[in-house]
């Protein structure tokens, strides 16, 4: 059931000014009827016949629906050209069209019909001036007028993704490595997520080097804190990195090393530490399991040297091949080589910065309007640290 709003602003100049509120238009023995004509609010109509409904507040009107006048000897005066107009700020005047207003029949099962929509939009005032009547007389009158309120209009503010109220454009942060954490150097914003990019931007190293934030992320994800939280089993506890350092009792340390980790999560019962873990395989112990991507990302970390934080990691090479949309900001970085085969798109802002070489492919393009710069610098080891194999 739709909201009916029905506001009346008499004017003195009337004769009689009545209304009915009901929602069924069988009750129209009570008409707006005017005799005189009255300076319009809307000056370009002049003195004419005209009625003006003020919103509280302004409104989006979905449809309408009038009765014309119905009393008995009454219809002639009813409504036959009709002008609307209407008022989104309450003083400037649009208008809505001219309409034919039929002629009511004057009998007691009188429905009235159906009138315009309003252009969605917001408004503040609707002007109802009668240029003629059915009669030709003297006397213009119309029973019964009711506004639709459109309940999905947004009465609130629609930001630029076109969403009422909602948060316009978010920041993405490209997800290289694919861990779910987004490089906080590389970011585009939009209002639809880019494939490749996440919301998070807490990857110090997007390259593929792991911290304990990435890791401890998949030990979150798939499960295994629910027995080597605080409860501690079999010593091991992943609640931190110090303390996941530390191993359990069975392999201590050497926990985060060689494939120490990745076995004991994979095969059933693993004895490589001296003792056995009693079968089954962690992964069969948990609800998530680590598939074959985060068991790579876990060794990749292990080898790495099992870093509690990335910031100093540095690819010494990187192939580029995405390309870069419009709005994207990137920051590639490696400390020897940057190959890149990629379009870099007008509207975007890229640096490719490596130690040694920067290696643009014949596929490699930048667009006109793209800011692309290419820098020898690079990450990782400070320039005066470099051994001297640049030529
Ligand atoms: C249902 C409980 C349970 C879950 C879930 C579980 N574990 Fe375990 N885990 C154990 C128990 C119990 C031991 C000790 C076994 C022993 O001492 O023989 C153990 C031992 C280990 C060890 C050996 C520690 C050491 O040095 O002794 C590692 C590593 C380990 N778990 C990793 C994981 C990982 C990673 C996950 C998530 C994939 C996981 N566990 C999920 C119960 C669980």
């Amino acid at each position: 059931m739709k909201k009916y709003t029905f506001t009346l602003i008499c004017n003195l100049f009337l004769l009689g000014l009545s209304a009915q509120c009901v929602d069924n238009g069988n009750y129209w023995n009570e008409s707006w009827v005017s005799c005189t004509t009255a300076p319009n609010p809307n000056s370009a109509r002049g003195n004419s016949y005209w009625i003006l409904y003020e919103f509280h507040e302004a409104q989006y009107i979905d449809s309408s629906h009038f009765w014309n006048a119905n009393r008995a000897g009454e219809s002639g005066w009813g409504a036959k050209d009709v002008v609307i107009d209407y008022s989104t700020d309450g003083t400037s005047w649009t208008e809505l069209g001219t309409f034919v207003f039929p002629q009511a029949d004057e009998s007691s099962s009188y429905e009235g019909f159906p009138g315009p929509s309003f252009n969605d939009v917001s408004i503040q005032k609707i002007l109802i001036t009668i240029l003629s009547t059915h009669d030709g007389g003297s006397c213009a009158s119309l029973a019964e007028v009711k506004f639709n309120i459109d309940q999905t209009a947004c009465y609130g503010i629609v930001d630029a993704c076109g969403i009422c109220d909602g948060p316009g454009a978010l920041t993405w942060y490209v997800d290289a490595d694919n861990d779910g954490l987004g490089n906080p150097e590389s970011f585009i914003t939009s209002c639809t997520q880019p494939a490749g990019y996440v919301p998070d931007n807490s990857d110090l190293c997007d390259d593929g080097a792991l911290s304990w934030v990435d890791v401890s992320k998949l030990f979150t994800d798939n499960g295994c804190l629910s027995c080597h939280g605080a409860g501690t089993a079999g010593g091991l506890n992943l609640t931190s990195y110090t303390k996941a350092a530390l191993g359990g009792n069975k392999c201590g340390p050497n926990m985060l090393t060689g494939d120490v980790l990745v076995s004991i999560i994979t095969i059933d019962g693993y004895a490589g530490c001296g003792q056995a873990i009693d079968a089954p395989s962690m992964n069969d112990r948990v609800g998530g399991a680590f598939d074959a991507n985060e068991l790579a990302l876990l060794q990749a970390w292990i080898d790495g040297g099992a870093p509690e934080v990335c910031t100093d990691y540095c690819a010494e090479n990187k192939i580029i091949a995405t390309d870069y949309p419009s709005g994207a900001i990137i920051h590639q970085k490696a400390s020897n080589q940057i190959r890149a085969n990629n379009v870099i798109q007008l509207g975007s802002n890229v640096i490719y910065d490596a130690g040694f070489e920067i290696y643009l492919d014949a596929d490699f393009e930048v667009e006109q309007g793209a800011d692309f710069w290419a820098k020898i610098g690079g990450c990782g080891v400070p320039p005066q640290q470099r051994s001297g194999s640049k030529k």
